[in-house]
């Protein structure tokens, strides 16, 4: 049975600041998502939140970027951003940057994942979610779970993995995208993922099958806004077991909280902390960034879960280590490398202020 798996969202208002998600947005979710499963335009459907982007996980068989599915998310957001301005709710609407949609929602602001396959006798599938932070954010984590066989020791253990995985990767500021083999090709893939802001890893792929393993989200708002209008606070979707990495695997390189762009104002680098949806409430100087995982077996493309793989005792040290990698990051304060490069960074008054004092500026020598 062909299914296809979309995870669409958006952050269209957050409680309080850019903190968290209103329980009223998720319920006008659902009554959106509830109508359309009643109409048959869905299998199954899972509403959740992760800080302040609500998050629509839906089962259908309409295929990648179809039309209605898209239609159906952009609809529920912009009858949740009705219900954010009501509470007035912080930046009510923001990521929906277009004034009506068109024929599917990418480029359009919310942040899209899909995968179309086959369901195979069991379908194991963990949905990544982020929060202040970028797309670019899963690069180093899909390079460990798929090319790396200290993170993944099914690459070398395991028969049905042993010949690796194909990495589609997009330059996202010239269009262009590329795939290379692992293992033979890691060298050059690094050169690549290595620089998350231009390069990211959009798809993974079995060699030997050809099956999809993984698709993340892309969209930088940056660049389909021309301006700072929020962070990108990306969503992935993995596969797991059989002839993919098994679930621990999948879940080995959050372990560490590896530095991440975004953080406050988006525009500063902080460790990303795996966390329970219950803590997915960036809190101090708005962070730090975190990111939450939930599994599903699927079954008919029904969701069976989700379990919170991320509220698990285990990654409780990988919690101290975020916390007190922000301890010490904090401590810089303005200076880089906690603030990005200017080029990097989504906020700045560089302009105004080089303009206030160019007349100032004398040569040196
Ligand atoms: C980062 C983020 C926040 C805001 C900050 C200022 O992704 O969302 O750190 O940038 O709280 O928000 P505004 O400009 O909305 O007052
Ligand atoms: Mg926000
Ligand atoms: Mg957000």
């Amino acid at each position: 049975m062909k299914i296809t798996l979309s995870v669409i969202k958006a952050d269209v208002g957050g409680y309080v600041g850019h903190s968290d998600c209103h329980p009223q947005l998720l319920t006008r979710a659902d009554e959106y998502l509830a109508k359309a499963l009643g109409d048959g335009l869905l299998i199954d459907y899972h509403v959740t939140k992760c800080g302040d982007d609500l998050q629509l996980i839906m089962t259908h068989q309409q295929g990648e970027d179809s039309k209605e599915v898209h239609k159906l998310a952009w609809d529920t957001f912009v009858g949740c951003t009705e219900v954010a301005k009501q509470l007035k709710l912080h930046g009510a609407g923001q990521d929906l940057l277009a004034d009506a949609f068109s024929s599917n929602v990418r480029g359009m602001g919310p942040g899209v994942s899909e995968m179309e396959f086959e369901e195979r006798g069991s379908e194991a599938v963990i949905v990544f979610m982020a929060d202040k932070t970028s797309a670019g954010a899963w690069n180093l984590p899909l390079y460990k779970i798929f090319a790396d066989p200290f993170n993944t020791i099914g690459l070398v253990i395991a028969e049905n993995m042993h010949q690796g995985f194909l990495f589609e990767v997009h330059d996202i500021k010239d269009a262009k995208k590329i795939t290379f083999k692992a293992p033979e090709e890691i060298y050059d893939l690094l050169v690549f993922i290595g620089a998350p802001s231009r390069y990211m890893v959009k798809a993974v792929y079995h060699r030997e099958t050809g099956n999809i393993a993984a698709a993340s989200s892309t969209q930088r708002l940056s660049l389909i806004a021309g301006r700072y209008v929020g962070k990108d606070d990306p969503v992935c979707i993995v596969r797991s077991q059989g002839e993919f990495p098994a679930v621990g695997e999948v879940l080995e390189p959050f372990s560490l909280p590896f530095l991440v762009a975004g953080w406050m104002r988006g525009s500063h680098l902080g460790p990303l902390m795996p966390v329970a949806m219950a803590d997915s409430t960036p809190a101090r100087f708005d962070g730090p960034p975190r990111v939450m995982a939930f599994g599903f077996q699927l079954s008919g493309g029904k969701l069976v879960g989700p379990r919170d793989m991320f509220a698990d005792k285990s990654f409780d040290n990988a919690r101290q280590q975020a916390n007190d990698v922000a301890d010490y990051l904090r401590a810089h304060g303005p200076f880089e490398p906690h603030r990005l490069p200017l080029e990097e960074m989504e906020y700045t008054t560089m302009p105004q202020v080089m303009k206030k004092l160019e007349a100032k500026f004398t040569p040196l020598g």
